[in-house]
């Protein structure tokens, strides 16, 4: 943060989305669901989806790749990779170590971080502290999902929702001034049976008990987790931006996680933006858990909307229950 080290800034970003698309119209075929719900009720109309021979490291290696290029940075002046992802590769080795080995980010420390829709921001924030201290110079941070993988595809309260995808930014010491300002991260595992998969792990690990019930997959509270993410996202945008010394009059664009478009403009309504200062990806991506806000950044800038000097504000609601709002003044 200013005043406490170096400033640490984004310097380049990468995105990888599958290439397989599933529209609402598909969905109409394998669940007891209309393109009209899923779009008044989400602002969903399609999502990447990946292929079985694809992994949640296929993607963030790309997106890696493409970020690191972008920034100009080769992959052993890594010091750091951080993936931020519910749908890792496999319990261990942690996806980190997997897109470290195929970078050939050899100086690289790399690990897993769940948090999961926010993520994303979590990593940064981690990756920050380590830059701003003097620790590392160049961190690598993923936000990578293949939520297609967990999700029941016959129930339509969920499957309607997720699509998968990947995210990255390379963060190294910006000038005074730019970079990241704040960030404001809280958690409150009372709400964690909101949004869960119970089974696979130590509490109930896999067993044809596990698999028959399908606690394999998501589970979710959709009308109770909706109320949080209002309530919580315009909170932790407004903490953050009070921790920046910023007011919301300077905020340009508003990155959002990108669960659901209701949601959206409901925090783009408490934050007072319009709709041109809200970046929106939901409506062709749906919701890619932590891989939702460096998707939509990385449009954004290479869009060209994102200029040098603009305020973003980036904020995310997730399982645990988590979430976090990062404030950047971008540019290098
Ligand atoms: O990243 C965090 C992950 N999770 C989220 O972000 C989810 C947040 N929640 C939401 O986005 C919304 O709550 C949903 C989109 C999941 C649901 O919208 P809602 O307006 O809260 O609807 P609801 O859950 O109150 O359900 C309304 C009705 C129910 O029928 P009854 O009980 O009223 O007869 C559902 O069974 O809609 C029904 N429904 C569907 N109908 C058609 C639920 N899913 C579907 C569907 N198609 N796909």
């Amino acid at each position: 943060m200013l005043g406490h080290g170096r400033n640490v800034g984004i310097v380049g970003v990468g995105s990888a989305l599958p290439e397989k698309i599933i529209t609402n119209r598909d969905l109409e075929k394998m669940v007891d669901t209309t393109t009209e719900w899923i779009v008044t009720r989400t602002g969903i109309r399609e999502r990447h989806i990946a292929g079985p021979e694809t992994a949640t490291s296929d993607l963030a290696l790309s997106a890696g790749r493409q970020a690191l290029r972008r920034a100009g940075v080769k992959a052993n002046e890594v010091d750091l990779i951080i993936i931020a992802t519910a749908t890792p590769d496999m319990a261990f080795p942690s996806t980190a170590c997997i897109v470290q080995a195929a970078l050939g980010a050899e100086s690289a420390a790399a690990f897993d971080l769940e948090a999961a829709c926010s993520g994303f921001l979590y990593g940064l924030a981690i990756a920050e502290q380590f830059i701003s201290s003097g620790i590392y110079d160049t961190a690598l941070v993923i936000g990578a999902e293949t939520l297609s993988k967990i999700t029941n595809w016959s129930d339509r309260n969920t499957c309607v929702l997720f699509g998968d995808g990947a995210g990255a930014c390379v963060l190294r010491p910006v000038s005074k001034g730019k970079g990241i300002l704040s960030h404001y991260l809280g958690a409150d595992g009372k709400g964690g049976e909101l949004l869960q998969i119970r089974g696979g792990g130590s509490r109930r690990p896999t067993s044809v008990d596990t698999l028959q019930g399908g606690l394999h997959y998501i589970e979710m509270l959709g009308s109770e987790v909706y109320k949080f993410a209002v309530r919580i996202m315009g909170e932790a945008a407004l903490e953050a931006i009070q921790r920046s010394h910023l007011s919301q009059r300077d905020i340009d664009f508003l990155i959002p996680h990108q669960a659901n478009h209701r949601i959206i403009k409901a925090v783009a309504k408490r934050l007072e933006l319009p709709p041109e200062q809200v970046v929106v990806n939901v409506d062709r991506c749906g919701n890619m858990s932590a891989a939702s806000i460096p998707v939509a950044l990385e449009e954004a800038v290479v869009g060209g909307r994102v200029k040098d000097g603009h305020i973003l504000v980036l904020v995310a609601f997730g399982a645990g229950l988590t979430w976090g709002a990062t404030v950047i003044r971008w540019g290098t």
